[in-house]
This record gives C-alpha cells, sequence and structure tokens, in this order.
C-alpha cells in the first residue's frame, strides 16, 4: 500500500463558537484536499475537535453538566457545521476519543524512557478564581492583574517539563534544510529568527489532577495530567496509528496496545500538510516537530499558515456583532458562493477582510453574470438552434482551455488557489466574450451559416465541460451542476478529463437551470 497524502487542519476548540475563521480554514484544507484526489492521488483529510483543559472544564461546571457530556453536545453542532461547508474529510477526531488518549499515554511514556521529560517546580502568579496562571501579558500597566482575575498570588507548584530546549539546534537546521517546512516564506522567516534570536526554553507539559482533572492523566504519574497543546498536536498522529499505519505503529512498538479490531493499516505519516492559522504557528512549527522527534518520528513535511479574517476593516468580535455568519451566508447565498468568496478574495497567508459589498459584487460579477450566464447561455442555445444534441468536435478555444488547463494544474500542485480561480475565471471571460463576438444568436436567423453555429456551440458547451472539471475541487456542487445539465453522467472529479474534446458528436445535453441566481439588493 503506497503513503497517502495526508492533510490536517487545526483541530478547534470544542467550547468556542463556530465562525468564518473555523470555516476558511476547512474550507481551504478541503480544496487542496479534493484537488490532489483530481490529479489522482489518494488522500486522507482530517479534522476535529480539541476538548480538554481549563476552560472546557469551568463551563461545563458553570452549566452543571459532566465535562464529557457536555463535551458531546458541543460536538454534535461542530459536526453539522462541517458537514455544511461541504468538506470532503475522511475522519473527525475528537480529542477525548479513546483512540486518541492511548496514543498521547503512549508517546508520553516513550518520552519518559528515553529521559524526555523531568519534574521540576513550576513558579507563576495563579488567579484562584479563574484557577489559570497568568503571565506577565496579563498585567495592567501599573503592574497589577486586573480585578476579573480575583486573588492572585504567586504558587510554585511541581510539574512534569519536556526537554525542549536542547533540540533548539536540531530544529534550526532542520528549518534550514526543509525549506517548504514552514510556508509561506514570511512565517518561515519569522520562526526561524525566533529560535536563532534567543534560548529555547523546556516545556511544561502537565498540570495537577488536583486542580485540573479535564485532561488525559500522564502514564507514569496519575497526579498530574497531560498540559492540552501536547494532548491536541498528538491528534495529528494518533490517528494514523488508530488506522494502523504501520510505521507509526512501529514508532510505538512496546507502548501501544491496537484496539481488538482489525485496522486497515493505512499509510498516512508523515502528514503532508498542517493548515493551521498564524496564531499557532511556534506550537505546529517549533513544538511539534520537537515533540515527534524526541520520540524518534519524522516530522510533518509542511505547516501551512493561512492569515485571519477581518470584517469591515476590524476584529471580529461577538461582543460588538461585528462578525460574518458562514453558515447564515450558506443559508443565504448557497455553499459554493461562500467557498468562492473566501477563496477568490483572500490567498493563503495574508490577512482578509470580509465585507458585505465585495461578497456581493463578487457573486453578482463573477458567479452569476460570468460563470452562471456562460453555462446558461450555452446550452439554452444548444437546446434551441440543435435540439441538445453535441455537434462535431472543433477546437476554436482548445488553446485557450489548454493554457489555463496547465496553468490550473500546477498552481493546485502548489496549492495556489486563489491564482487557480484567477486562471480560470480567464477562461471564463474568454468565452463570454467569444459569445459576444461570434453573436450565434444572429446566424442562427442564417441557415448559410449552420457550420459556423455548429462550431461556436459545440466550442461553448466544451468549455463548459473542461470548467466543471477545473472547478471541482473548489465548486464540487456547481461542478457536479455543471456536469449533469451537460447529460453526463458521475462527477467531473478526475483533473485528467479536463483534456479538450471530450464531449461527443451526438450526445445530448440536458436542461440548463440558473446556477447563481440573480439577487437585487
Ligand atoms: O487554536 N481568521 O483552536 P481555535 C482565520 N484548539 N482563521 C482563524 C480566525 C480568523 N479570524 N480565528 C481563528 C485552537 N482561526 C487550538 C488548535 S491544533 C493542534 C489546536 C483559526 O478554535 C486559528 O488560527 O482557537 C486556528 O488555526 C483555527 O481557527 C482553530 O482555532
Ligand atoms: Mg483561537
Amino acid at each position: 500500500m503506497s503513503k497517502r497524502f495526508y492533510i490536517t487542519t487545526a483541530i478547534d476548540y470544542v467550547n468556542g463558537q463556530p465562525h468564518l475563521g473555523h470555516a476558511y480554514e476547512k474550507v481551504v484544507a478541503d480544496v487542496i484536499a479534493r484537488a490532489r484526489r483530481s490529479l489522482g492521488q489518494e488522500v486522507f483529510f482530517l479534522t476535529g475537535l480539541d476538548e480538554h483543559g481549563q476552560k472546557v472544564q469551568q463551563a461545563a461546571q458553570a452549566e452543571g453538566k459532566a465535562p464529557q457530556a457536555y463535551c458531546d453536545e458541543l460536538a454534535r453542532q461542530w459536526i453539522t457545521f462541517v458537514h455544511k461547508l461541504g468538506i470532503s474529510n475522511d475522519d473527525f477526531v475528537r480529542t477525548t476519543q479513546p483512540r486518541h488518549k492511548a496514543v498521547v499515554q503512549a508517546l508520553l511514556q516513550k518520552l519518559y524512557d528515553r529521559g524526555e521529560l523531568y519534574k521540576a517546580p513550576y513558579r507563576g502568579w495563579y488567579s484562584w478564581k479563574e484557577e489559570t496562571f497568568l503571565t506577565e501579558k496579563d498585567r495592567r500597566p501599573d503592574g497589577t492583574f486586573d480585578p476579573v482575575w480575583g486573588e492572585v498570588t504567586e504558587l510554585v507548584e511541581e510539574n512534569w517539563y519536556f526537554r525542549m530546549s536542547k533540540y533548539q539546534h536540531w530544529l534550526i537546521g532542520y528549518i534550514q534544510e526543509h525549506p517548504e517546512f514552514v510556508h509561506p516564506e514570511t512565517r518561515r522567516n519569522e520562526v526561524l529568527s525566533f529560535l536563532q534570536s534567543q534560548p529555547l526554553e523546556d516545556l511544561c507539559i502537565s498540570r495537577p489532577a488536583a486542580r485540573l482533572s479535564w485532561g488525559i492523566p500522564l502514564p507514569f504519574d496519575p497526579d498530574y495530567v497531560n498540559y492540552v497543546w501536547f494532548d491536541a498536536l498528538t491528534n495529528y498522529f494518533s490517528i494514523p496509528v488508530a488506522w494502523g499505519d504501520p510505521e507509526a505503529r512501529a514508532a510505538l512498538a512496546g507502548y501501544y496496545q491496537p484496539a481488538a479490531e482489525p485496522a486497515p493499516g493505512l499509510r498516512l505519516w508523515p502528514a503532508d500538510i498542517h493548515v493551521i492559522g498564524k496564531d499557532i504557528v511556534r506550537f505546529h512549527a517549533i513544538y511539534w516537530p520537537i515533540m515527534l522527534h524526541a520520540a524518534g518520528i519524522e516530522p510533518p513535511r509542511q505547516v501551512l499558515v493561512h492569515g485571519w479574517w477581518q470584517k469591515d476593516g476590524q476584529k471580529m468580535s461577538k461582543t460588538t456583532g461585528n462578525v460574518v455568519d458562514p453558515v447564515a451566508v450558506i443559508d443565504e447565498w448557497g455553499l459554493d458562493a461562500f467557498r468562492y468568496y473566501v477563496l477568490r478574495e483572500l490567498d493563503i497567508g495574508p490577512d482578509g477582510n470580509w465585507t458585505d459589498a465585495s461578497f456581493r459584487a463578487r457573486y453578482s460579477a463573477e458567479l452569476a453574470n460570468g460563470l452562471g450566464n456562460l453555462v446558461n447561455r450555452s446550452l439554452s442555445m444548444l437546446r434551441r438552434y440543435r435540439q441538445g444534441v453535441v455537434p462535431a468536435p472543433h477546437d476554436e478555444l482548445a488553446p485557450d482551455a489548454q493554457r489555463v488547463t496547465s496553468e490550473v494544474r500546477s498552481c493546485l500542485e502548489q496549492n495556489r488557489l486563489q491564482a487557480g480561480l484567477v486562471s480560470i475565471w480567464t477562461l471564463v471571460t474568454r468565452a463570454n466574450q467569444y459569445v459576444d463576438h461570434t453573436a450565434p444568436f444572429k446566424l442562427a436567423k442564417d441557415p448559410a451559416q449552420a457550420s459556423r453555429l455548429d462550431q461556436i456551440l459545440y466550442n461553448l458547451a466544451e468549455t463548459c465541460r473542461v470548467l466543471a472539471v477545473l472547478l471541482w475541487p473548489y465548486l464540487p456542487t456547481t461542478a457536479a451542476r455543471i456536469y449533469a445539465q451537460l447529460g453526463l453522467p458521475g462527477e467531473p472529479s478526475r483533473f485528467a478529463e479536463a483534456a479538450w474534446g471530450g464531449l461527443r458528436a451526438g450526445h445530448v445535453v440536458g436542461q440548463p437551470e440558473v446556477l447563481f441566481p440573480r439577487k437585487d439588493h
């Protein structure tokens, strides 16, 4: 069995609200996953939830619920959210699942046996009310802590530490030798300059079970639970182990007891891409590769960092009401309109700014009047003038389609999703101009122009077919609808089918239907 292309998103905090940032990240990962499948690779796409920690324990307590029951309720809402986005994930991990916990404990025990963990006093400012250690960042300008924290005292407690500092030089070398490890380049430079400018500290990886019970117990010291970030990062590895990845299991040999049911033995590790937001780069580009390396496990191949969305130039915030609700947008405009906007508006890397005006402008110009109009008039004319029967192949638009197809292929191979859409729309525009220039509605009135009209109708229908294939990773529903309207079976999910000339003479197309209804606001 060959290794699958393995892509993940961050796992979301179960007690947070699903918002535009979460939706964007999942859509980006979904397009990459679908693109690789379309290009012929086997793919495994993982997303899920981060469920342990102080905040969850406290929120459950405040609602008078057991933490697991509280998480189960919220998880149902998250899973509904994921379905709403139409994403093609192969599994959904929850860090409270036994299959995950077993791997976290195995990894911890292996690190312990290798001498990578030690116990030492942790000293810090502790908020008894919020039951959490505060940092220097929580101090007000006058040096005091905000009264919201209640009584704050200096507290010393024993904790477990991971010897992260000793791998600092290894990691610098690793990042230098693997330029693709952190992408885009600006994020890679930030990580490198952080590592080169100060000594890395060891990582505290435990919390005393006496004050935080909602976590995974340390297998070698049950008075402690595992720190939530160590637990969360491990999800990317625990799922390959659960699916029986032979190399992942070999790395935990002697530490991990497989479940009774046989696993399919998928080869997944190392992960090809972890898609994450800019705020959690340090965890993924520093802690995670070091944790793995210290345990004798290969690091992931790439951490792909996207920017953050704002709304109307401001940070989104529930309290001010300045938010974009992706579910409301999808309900009003359709899933593919949402996917299109976020992918077309924002490249992977910089921060983005959602405005309703630009959403509407793109919807109207690029979807309704661009793609939608092209497909609708191409099919309508073919039905009106030729009863829907495809004429003999002709290749007037073939050079345009071929150029765009090869551009899109290279964009998809490099995860340049926005550039791929820009390229696809050059073909949409070209074909719409072709209609305007050749004016088939005029030719149709002149029987002497019948063969010219045949040529044009073929070029248009075939361009629509090619567009469906190119669009499939981005807008799978729309792509499938175009195929269905063309009367073609199956889904346009194989990139190879973008080759010009797929429509055969004599094939009968189906009924055109409006893809993106015009909305007058
Ligand atoms: O950080 N725009 O979870 P999370 C774009 N559980 N992306 C955004 C965003 C915004 N406005 N706001 C958040 C966690 N994100 C941890 C992850 S992974 C082992 C553990 C992104 O629910 C954010 O950058 O706070 C992150 O990648 C993801 O949403 C989940 O954030
Ligand atoms: Mg967050």
